[in-house]
């Protein structure tokens, strides 16, 4: 018989790029995730259509689909790129689908940066959740670099400098949920 996660996380980068590091990042929190924690990496972000408040009450099945994951998540894992010193649309636009939610708040969140230089994007996508009532694990809020150079999941896990505080993040993130 196959034991459930004790917890599901649901982790949604902020980048579209075929080669992001940020969904990298990503991908590697969920090789790395502790024994019992399942870590999914949404991939709809690009499918959302824009946000419109008309539709908030008949959501396309994309968006029923996104709020339905974010919502039945125990906590959310956000790595997301800087774009004009601020959140990239595409991103920002998915968690405007998420305001109208009355399942949303107290949601658990981490941030994942993956650029040590992004601090104003940090910055707003704070302000932002906070606004939403999401509980930002401050100790489970990490950056690091991974400018300059392609990355993938298994390069990052391969690499202890960047592997080790992933999953020094996750498990303080995962038992802080819990
Ligand atoms: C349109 C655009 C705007 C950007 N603006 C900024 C910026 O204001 N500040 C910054 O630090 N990096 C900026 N960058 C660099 C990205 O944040 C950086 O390349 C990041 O690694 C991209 O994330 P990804 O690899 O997950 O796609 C910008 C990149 C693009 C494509």
């Amino acid at each position: 018989m196959q034991i459930p996660p004790a917890l599901n996380l649901l982790a949604i980068s902020g980048s579209l790029r075929a080669n992001s590091t940020n969904t990298a990042l990503l991908g590697a929190a969920a090789l790395l995730a502790p024994e019992g924690v399942a870590i999914t990496v949404f991939e709809g972000l690009g499918a959302l259509p824009h946000f419109n408040p008309d539709h908030a009450d008949t959501p396309s099945p994309e968006v029923a689909a996104f709020v339905r994951a974010a919502v039945d998540a125990d906590g959310l894992v956000i790595a997301c790129p800087e774009y004009a010193r601020g959140i990239p649309g595409t991103f920002k636009n998915a968690l405007d689908w998420l305001v109208g939610s009355t399942q949303f708040p107290d949601k658990p969140v981490m941030l994942f940066n993956a650029s040590p230089r992004a601090n104003d994007a940090q910055a707003a996508l704070r302000l932002v959740l906070s606004t939403m009532s999401a509980r930002i694990v401050d100790d489970a809020c990490i950056t690091l670099d991974l400018l300059g150079r392609p990355w993938n999941a298994a390069a990052i896990v391969a690499e202890s400098r960047l592997a080790e505080p992933v999953r020094k993040a996750l498990a303080t993130f995962c038992n802080a949920i819990q």
